[in-house]
């Protein structure tokens, strides 16, 4: 294993790679139709401006790519990358099917590492996408140098929900049947496994915060999404 993750980096890869085929899937299915709503009150934080150029990073299946492209149709150019191409494979299919291709581009990258000059970018997006990050202040601080100076940066991830009732509820949802379910649909127990683990081993929304004024954001604004099943972070590049 390499000194900084790299043979966890390449589990992930390869963890994703298993599920791709039924990720899409299994997202409407075990948010009972939720992610569709949680991306856009994401994108509708991004303020896009005409002509325009927006990242999506770890963007799988091209979901926040597509919702950037139609909520923003003045917008020049969206880009995605990711470092698991079955994910991007899928992706380019839904984006050619819908003939978004000459408005959205694809590209196989590690999200701590972006190919990217600094100030390219006036948007950028992850969902559920940081938390798989092996180095998580590494990855934020590239979605910072690659934004142009006032870019906003837009972060959707699951959290873990306080309330006595509902979180309790939603624990044994999240942490019991939902293993079993996305294991059964998608043949991978392991992969539905790792999702609540790695939620729960996920810096808080607070600690997000902290860590992306660390690496550069201001005015970091939190929203908590569905009982704050989910979070959404927005934090503005220094001008
Ligand atoms: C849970 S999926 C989210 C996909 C998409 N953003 C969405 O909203 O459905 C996480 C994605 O992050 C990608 N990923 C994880 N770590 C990465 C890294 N270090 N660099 C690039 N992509 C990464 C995975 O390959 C996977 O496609």
């Amino acid at each position: 294993m390499e000194a900084d993750g790299g043979g966890d980096r390449d589990a992930i890869r390869r963890m994703f790679a298993g599920i791709a085929p039924r990720y899409d899937l299994l997202n409407r299915l075990l948010s009972a139709g939720r992610d569709r709503y949680w991306r856009r009150r994401a994108v509708a934080q991004a303020e896009l401006p005409p002509g325009g150029l927006a990242l999506d990073v770890c963007t799988g299946t091209a979901d926040v790519a597509l919702q950037l492209a139609k909520q923003f149709p003045s917008a020049k150019s969206i880009v995605g990358v990711d470092f698991c191409l079955p994910m991007l494979r899928l992706g380019a299919d839904k984006i050619a099917r819908v003939g978004l291709a000459h408005r959205i581009q694809l590209h196989a990258a590690s999200a701590e590492a972006l190919p990217f000059e600094a100030g390219t970018f006036d948007v950028a997006t992850i969902a559920f996408g940081i938390r798989n990050v092996i180095n998580q202040k590494r990855g934020l601080a590239e979605l910072n140098r690659v934004l142009r100076p006032g870019g906003r940066a837009i972060i959707l991830e699951f959290a873990t929900p306080q309330g006595p009732l509902f979180g309790r509820l939603y624990r044994f949802y999240f942490r019991r049947m939902l293993p079993w379910l996305g294991g059964l649909i998608s043949g991978n127990r392991d992969a539905y496994s790792y999702l609540p683990a790695s939620v729960s081993r996920f810096p808080s929304p607070w600690e997000l915060a902290g860590l992306m004024e660390e690496v550069g954001f201001r005015d970091v604004q939190i929203w908590a999404l569905t009982g704050g099943i989910v979070t959404l972070h927005v934090g503005r590049k220094s001008a």
